[in-house]
């Protein structure tokens, strides 16, 4: 293989983090793999840019950003959306960044299987059908004989499931704990150091920009179970799925319960805990200082192994080249494999 076309679907934060970061690294990873990259398809929730000749990742992103839509894209723009656009162009590889939806997976399920049926890979950044339907997928895509990564969906740029199933792959992974959400990690870091309220703080993240205007999938656990769920199957091998999570979120932290845990040396942390007998996520207390004690919006996890004893990673859990990062590291692993 000395070309990979791929197509971008979802063209939003990620999305665009994608072609930005495919504009700035098409020469390493032609360095590094020998197959040169080429976007040939993106599209958003309502149309699209498509060209089997390849488009230009800034030029699309620079129309995204300017027109709100991609059938502005010169020349090439188009209202062809949805799986459509799977049968418009011929590719190799679908990079797949549409919005995570714990309801029924859509539209990434019908996406990355019909992907898959074409004999085509995929690299996912999505949530939603891991989290409700992992097995499903994950068979489909061995089924069809194709690669399929999702590094990006827990943790944004964090390692944690390639770093556990590569590099770490002599080991027999016993349990993972983290924190897995970086906007409820921001909120009760600030309400520490801080001493404010929940609601304050929170009102705050959200005129930042670091809280969604409705919040309830992060402070409710709700981001962190979907990634619970996701480690669950792709690193311990558990059969589970999100409702299996017993999940509590950050909401009712009261200003007093951070203070009182302070004096004795402790942080109240939303953590997810993965292991054969308990797949949970809650407000706990950890200790100053210990590998959890991590602020800001940084996710981190803690994977418990036979041989190697505990190992921890920090990182970024979201942002637009953070997390393409994540899933251009998956697209250079697939066209390795290929070679
Ligand atoms: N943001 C992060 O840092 C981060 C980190 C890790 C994982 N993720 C995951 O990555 C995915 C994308 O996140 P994001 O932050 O980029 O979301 P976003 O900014 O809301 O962008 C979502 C994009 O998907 C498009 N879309 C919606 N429905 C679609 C459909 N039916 N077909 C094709 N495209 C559709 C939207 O179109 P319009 O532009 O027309 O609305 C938009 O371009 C989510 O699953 C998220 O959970 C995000």
């Amino acid at each position: 293989m000395d070309e990979c076309k791929v197509i971008i679907m979802g063209f939003g934060s990620v999305g665009q983090g994608v072609a930005n970061a495919i504009s700035m690294k098409k020469d390493l990873i032609y360095e590094k793999t020998g197959v040169a990259v080429k976007v040939v398809a993106a599209a958003d929730s309502s149309t699209s840019a498509i060209s089997q000749d390849g488009l230009d990742e800034k030029l699309l992103v620079e129309t995204k950003k300017n027109e709100g839509k991609l059938s502005a894209y010169p020349e090439f723009g188009c209202d062809t959306n949805g799986v459509d656009v799977l049968d418009a162009v011929e590719y190799d590889c679908l990079i797949e960044a549409t919005p995570t939806n714990i309801v029924d997976a859509e539209p990434a399920l019908s996406l990355t299987l019909k992907a898959f049926e074409q004999g085509k890979d995929v690299v996912t950044s999505n949530k939603g059908h891991l989290a409700l339907k992992f097995r499903e997928v994950v068979g489909a895509a061995e089924k069809a004989g194709v690669q399929f990564r999702y590094e990006a969906s827990v943790g944004g740029a964090m390692p944690i499931i390639n770093l556990t199933k590569e590099t770490i792959s002599s080991c027999k992974i016993e349990s993972i704990k983290g924190i897995l959400n970086g906007t409820t990690n921001y909120i009760l870091s600030r309400m520490t150091s801080e001493g404010s309220a929940y609601e304050v703080i929170l009102k705050e993240s959200q005129e930042l920009g670091i809280a969604e205007t409705d919040p309830t999938q992060d402070v409710e656990g709700i981001d962190a179970a979907c990634k619970t769920v996701i480690l669950a199957n792709s690193l311990l091998g558990i059969d589970a799925t999100y409702s299996d999570v017993k999940v509590k979120g950050i909401s009712d932290i009261s200003s007093e319960a951070i203070e009182l845990a302070k004096k004795d040396d402790y942080l109240i942390k939303l953590i997810a805990e993965v292991s054969p007998d308990n797949l949970q996520v809650s407000p706990r207390l950890v200790k100053r200082g210990s590998s959890y004690d991590v602020s800001g919006t940084l996710n981190m996890a803690t994977v418990k192994t036979d041989l190697a004893g505990e190992i921890s990673v920090i990182g970024l859990g979201a942002g637009s080249l953070e997390t393409a990062s994540a899933m251009l590291t998956d697209l250079i692993s697939i066209l390795k494999n290929k070679n």
